[in-house]
This record gives structure tokens, sequence and C-alpha cells, in this order.
């Protein structure tokens, strides 16, 4: 059937354009078949199969059988009165079945072409199943790691999460919608929720304008401006205003000032929150905020359903709005191509869990490791130097574990943990004995530590495989300590005292303060949650198969009282310094209350981060020389280069992500200290050299002035290339208007 016809049994019409085939479908629908598409129900809701034929659900969120979902779809065209196929919704956030490194992980890759692969082949895995919409990227820009969505996001760059959602946007939509192995994506979650106070969940979000525009509303506007099908309102209160009823965020915002077609989903019943906001008195009020903001479609909730007719016949709501948020969700079932064919692609096991997406999750997860220490080259383990390994801790042997959060439509049963892979991989030639230590990662109980301790006085190397299970990350799990939990930092104590060399791996879903385990271990690769191919993935860097090239998308405080700590802070009027930092150890007792430094740190902790952000190590050195700008002085409106030469200057090939960094001198709004405006993963062979070249155009420097406009202003800037946010490495150019 060619596309833009229109058939349902007694209905067939071809449409010149889609705007047609729209317009035909809203002359057709009822009021209540209007609202109808603008609900989604959840896979177990009453009654879904009769809702459906009456032409009251425009969407299905959770159902993945691939039969199910078909029969929904036979219902939705075959049976209801104008045969309007479903959005079949579901969070396909690192993976359908197979399970790619959590999104914090991936953003540890920096490596847009591998995520984008990733997401492209959870849109294949998926669409298999039926489904045709996934509630990803969640591109929050978030700086407190007590957050447990942190890792679901993709750091706290505005610069880095944008580039890399773009790469996951593609991956799930690919090339044209239409085709049956793209999904429809969705950024979430509109708008500031990153910056829930105190890192609880859920929580208020007090964001000036300015910070908003400057640092959470890029990854949006970017993944807009490149195409994304839908974005989803967050569930926080955003300055006074929850953003699901917020209409200076859904209207002003996204519709006016972005023009921004696709359409809005509520979050999981926040249109309903908005009563417990505070927000809204009642139900009806709440379907009136939020319709009236702009929310197209409401998840899981009914209010729509419920109130929206009386609130169209009291002439509260507009049918034109209706018409309008209708016009939105229905433009995508046709660019999805729907119409032509809702079914599932039936999934065959070729398709599913297939060698090729299973070399992908592996090559996902050995680019998302970040290798934070390595004394005395501990790493890559030699299997002629070792002859006997203790592997210890309770995330080294556990499939489901090591999958993360939000992977639903992963099965545990098709992971390759850790162990399995070293013992598969050392086969005869290395003793490996496992030794759990503790029962999980939250135990309090040392009852297992002597029969580690024992495995690990017997080996040459202990390689302790520690962190967070999975629910202690991800929604609603935050943390008010990032601390190792339980006792595992008695576990790598009790180890210690062995002086058995430990190699730590570390698999969790956010930083973890690690400042008083660190002189315990030589060495320490932080694998995030790797996911399915956790164990390969590993094993291959423990060994040197391959070489470490992750950079961490966000900072590692030293301690949690440091939080907010982040790279691209502000300068304040007295900043912190080497020379002004006091330890509280080094205060005279009774000292007299004279200002001890009189800047912008803590007496108690260094006011530096345990690990900067874009920090990563390998198992060569690189090293950074002679940058340098093409031009001291451009105008405005055109582009300079800046390069430097980077240098192998260790033993083995390797990869590494060379980072360039920009600062504001003086300008309308204060700017940040430093910011990424550019990466390049590169390999180089040992000994190799190569200049490394950015463009940048003045464009890239704009920033949101106290007028909110987007503008590039004169003046002199610093720029920076390095293997890490604090690269000294730095140059100067100054940005002029072009002389009359
Ligand atoms: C959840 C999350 C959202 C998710 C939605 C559907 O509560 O906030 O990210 O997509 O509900 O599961």
């Amino acid at each position: 059937m060619p596309a833009n016809t229109y058939q349902q049994g007694r209905i067939k019409q071809v449409f010149s354009d889609k705007n047609a085939q729209t317009s035909y479908l809203i002359s057709q629908l009822t009021l209540a078949e209007k609202i109808g598409q603008m609900s989604q129900f959840n896979n177990d809701a009453e009654n879904l199969h009769n809702a459906i034929k009456q032409g009251n659900v425009g969407s299905v969120i959770n159902e993945v059988d691939p039969d199910t979902i078909n029969e929904l779809q036979r219902i939705a065209t075959q049976e209801s009165r104008l045969g309007i196929p479903l959005l079949i919704g579901r969070d396909v956030i690192h993976g359908f079945n197979t399970i790619f490194p959590i999104p914090l992980g991936q953003a540890a890759s920096w490596s847009p072409d591998v995520i984008e692969l990733c997401a492209k082949i959870a849109a294949v895995e998926s669409s298999n199943s039926g489904l045709n919409w996934t509630f990803a990227p969640m591109i929050d820009v978030s700086r407190d790691p007590r957050w447990g969505r942190i890792a679901e996001s993709l750091g706290e760059d505005p610069f880095l999460c944008s580039t890399l959602a773009i790469a996951m946007l593609k991956g799930f939509q690919g090339d044209k919608l239409s085709d049956p192995h793209s999904i429809a994506a969705c950024a979430k979650h509109f708008a500031g929720y990153g910056a829930s106070e105190s890192g609880r969940d859920y929580n208020t979000t007090n964001i000036p304008e300015n910070e908003l525009r400057n640092v959470h509303f890029p990854p949006f506007k970017a993944v807009a401006e490149a195409g994304i099908s839908t974005f989803m309102t967050s569930f926080s209160d955003l300055n006074g205003v929850p953003a699901t009823g917020n209409k200076w965020l859904l209207n002003d915002i996204l519709r006016t000032e972005w023009q921004y077609p696709g359409f809005v989903v509520s979050d999981w019943a926040s249109i309903t929150q908005l009563i417990t906001h505070g927000f809204a008195k009642d139900e009806n009020a709440a379907a009136y905020e939020a319709c009236n903001a702009g929310v197209d479609m409401e998840m899981a909730t009914d209010n729509y359903a419920q109130h929206l007719p009386s609130l169209i016949n009291s002439e509260k709501i507009s049918i034109e709005h209706i018409d309008a948020m209708v016009s939105r969700i229905l433009r995508l079932k046709i660019d999805i191509g729907l119409f032509d064919n809702p079914y599932a692609a039936n999934s065959t096991s070729s398709k599913q869990l297939n060698s090729f997406h299973l070399a992908v999750a592996k090559q996902a997860a050995i680019k998302s490791c970040v290798l934070l220490k390595n004394d005395k080259h501990t790493l890559p383990l030699s299997k002629t130097a070792i002859d006997s390994l203790a592997i210890i801790g309770p995330l080294a042997d556990d499939g489901y574990e090591q999958l993360g959060t939000w992977a639903f439509d992963g099965n545990a049963e098709h992971s390759i943990t850790c162990l399995e892979a070293i013992k598969a991989y050392v086969k005869d030639s290395i003793k490996v004995k496992f030794a759990i230590g503790m029962e999980t990662s939250r135990s309090n109980h040392q009852d297992g530590f002597d029969e580690a301790v024992n495995t690990a006085s017997d080996a040459d190397v202990a390689v302790m495989i520690l962190g967070e299970e999975a629910i202690l990350s991800g929604e609603a799990h935050c943390r008010s300590n990032i601390n190792l939990p339980g006792c595992q930092e008695a576990l790598i104590d009790a180890i210690y005292q062995t002086g058995t060399p430990i190699v730590l791996v570390i698999m969790a879903g956010r930083p973890i303060t690690l400042a008083t385990i660190l002189p315990k271990v030589d060495a320490v690769l932080f694998a995030w949650h790797p996911g399915t191919m956790a164990g390969p993935a590993i094993t291959e860097l423990l060994f040197g198969e391959d070489c470490p090239s992750g950079k961490l998308p966000l900072t590692f405080p030293r301690t949690v009282g440091q939080i907010p700590l982040y790279y691209g802070q502000k300068n304040t009027g007295r900043p912190a310094s080497e020379s002004t930092f006091i330890d509280i150890n080094s205060i005279n007792v009774r000292a007299p209350q004279t200002s001890l430094g009189m800047t912008s740190t803590h007496l108690d902790t260094h006011y530096s981060p345990l690990f900067p952000f874009g920090y990563g190590l390998s198992y060569s050195q690189f090293e950074y020389k002679n940058i340098n700008v093409d031009k001291y002085s451009i105008n405005m409106g055109e582009s300079l280069k800046i390069a430097a030469t980077l240098r192998n200057i260790g033993k083995v090939d390797a990869e590494e992500v060379v980072q360039l960094y920009i600062r504001d001198l003086v300008a309308s709004v204060t700017r940040p200290v430093k910011e990424l405006k550019g990466f390049q993963r590169v390999y180089l062979k040992a000994g190799q050299s190569k200049s490394i070249v950015f463009d940048l155009h003045t464009d890239e420097l704009a920033f949101y002035n106290r007028q909110m406009t987007l503008t590039t202003e004169t003046g002199i800037f610093h720029a920076w290339i390095g293997g890490s946010s604090d690269t000294e490495l730095k140059t100067e150019f100054e940005v002029i208007l072009p002389s009359e």
C-alpha cells in the first residue's frame, strides 16, 4: 500500500501529504476519540482491549511481548471506528535484550559512534518486539552524584551531554522514522530535574533562568534541533511551577522560542502529582494545568479522559488547542509508518543478542571503563608472570547486578560475569580462586572475610570487584553517602593487610568517594554498570588485550560534603587556590578569629576533586605540547584553529580522548572557569605523534546574557587542550568586531 494511504476497512483515502492525512483524521475524530489519542495506558490497565476498541487509547506503555502487541494493534486498526494504530512505549534506556553500559558509563566512552550503534541495536531488538517509542535519551545535566538517576544521565557537562544525546537520538530514530527498525526517541526530563535539591529524587529545583539556559537547556535544544520525536516533562517543581504544568517551559520556550513540532508526554502520573505539589486543587484542575501548559499526552493516569470533555465543553480549553495536540500525536504515528504497518517486525533469534550485538556491547563496555589509578604498572596483568589470582567481591560473579538500573528487558542468564570471563581467559595458565567476601554489596556482615583473606594471602594478585548493586542506583535510589556501601571498605582493608597487590574494579551507577581506600589499592578500574558483556570487557582490559581509554563524564568528589562539585564552576570573587588552602590540622588551637584563607574552600577537605571531569589513565602515557592558534584575533562570525601536538610516549599503542576547553575571561554575566568545546578520540602507536586540530567558530562561544539573549561577546579567551579538564596547556585568543 503506497505511503500516505489510509485504509481502515471501509475508508480508503490516498493523501497528497502527511498534513492532509493528519487534517483528515482530525476531521473524522470525535472529541472522545481525540482525548483517547492523548491518553497512554499501562499494559495492565483494566479493560484495555475494550478501551482500545472504543478509540480511548492512543498509546500503551510497558508491553513487550510481540504477539500481545500485535493483538493490541489489530484491535486498534481493525476493530476501532477509525483504525488508528497505537504508539507502544517502553524505557529502552541502555539496551533491550542486549544490555549496554548504563548511559553514564556510555558517556565515559566519549564515543558518539559507539553510543549511536548501541542505540541502533536497541532499536532493532525492541522494534522486533513491536515497540515503536522509547523514553530515552535521558539528558538531565546533573552535578549531584547522590541522585540515583545520575546513572541514567550523560554527566555534568552541557556540551558532552548534547553531543552524546544526538548520537543516541540518531541510533534510535535512524535516518528514517518509518524504517521498521527505527523507534521514536524522547528527550527527558524537561527540565532541570538533575538539579533536584540534596540529590533527593523528585525534589524541588530552583534554577535561575540564566542557569537553565546555559546549563540545563542546551542538550534539550540540541536534540530538538536534531529532530527528536517527543519530549517528556519532569516530575520536579521548577522555580515554584512544576514542569508538568509549566506553560513558560512547554509553550513559551519549547513551542514558541524553539518552534519544536513534536509532542510532549507527561511523566508517570506527573499530571496527578500536580495535586500533590499543591499546584492543582483536584484532578480537574490538574488536567487543566497540564493541558493548558502543553502536555499533549498523559502517561498512566486518566485525568485527561475524565476531565478534558468538561473543560472543553465549558470552553476553559479550546477545541483548537486539543486539535493541535492530537495533530502532533497523529503526525508521529504517520511519520513512523504505523498506518502502513503497525505490527512487530517479529523478533527472530538472529536479531536478538546475536554475536554482533554482543560484540558491540563488549566494545562499548571496554571504551566506557576509566582507569583511575595504576601504581607500579600493576595493570595489565600478565598471564606468564602470575601463577595465582584471587577474585574477590559480591559483584565478581553476578550477572544481574552488572546490568545496572533500567535494564528491564535484559536477562542475567545472558550475562558473562567477570569470574566466568577471567577463568575462560586464563584457562590453566593461572590458578584462579574466588571468594565472595560479602553476601551483597550492602552487607555489613564480615563472615566471609576470613575466606577472602586466605584466598588473597595465597595469591600473587587480588582482583576485587566491588561497588553498588543495581538497586542502589536509578530512579528514587539516592544516597546521602556515596562511599562503597556496606563493609566493602573494611573488606579492602582486610585484603590490604595481607600485602597482596590489589586491583580494584568498581561497578557503580555514580561516582564513589574513594579517598579512604585509594592508598590501599594498587590499581582502580571504574566500570560503571557495564551490562551483558561486563566480564569479557573487564577481562580484556585487565590482561592488556585492550587498553583503558575512558574519561570521566563527571567529577569525583573527595567527600560527599563537597557536592555540588564540577569543573565548569564560576570563579567567584575569592577563588580557592593552593596558596590559600588551610588544612584543619594545620590550624593552631586558640587561633585568633582571623580570616583563614578567605577563599572559597572547606577547612577540612582540599577544594579540588579526587578525580576531575575528563580524567582517565591509559596503559600508555600521552604528552601534550605546542598548543597554538592560527590567529590571535578573530572577527565575530569567523573561526580559528586551535592545535596541539599529542605524542604517545609510552610503550603500547593506545587511544586518547583529546579535549578542548575555553574560558571567556570577562562577560556580561559570569562565565565558567572552563567549558568543554570539543573532543577527539585519537589512536596513536607507541612513539607516534600527531597534531590535533580543533576548529572553533565564534558562535560556539555563545551564552545567554542578562537579557536571556544568546550571544557571543568580544574579548579575550583562554583555550586549553589536554587529556583532562585540569590540563594546564593553555593559549589565548581574542574575539573582535570586524573593522568597519
Ligand atoms: C518513570 C520515569 C521516566 C520513565 C517513565 C516510564 O517514573 O521518571 O523516566 O520513562 O516513568 O517508565
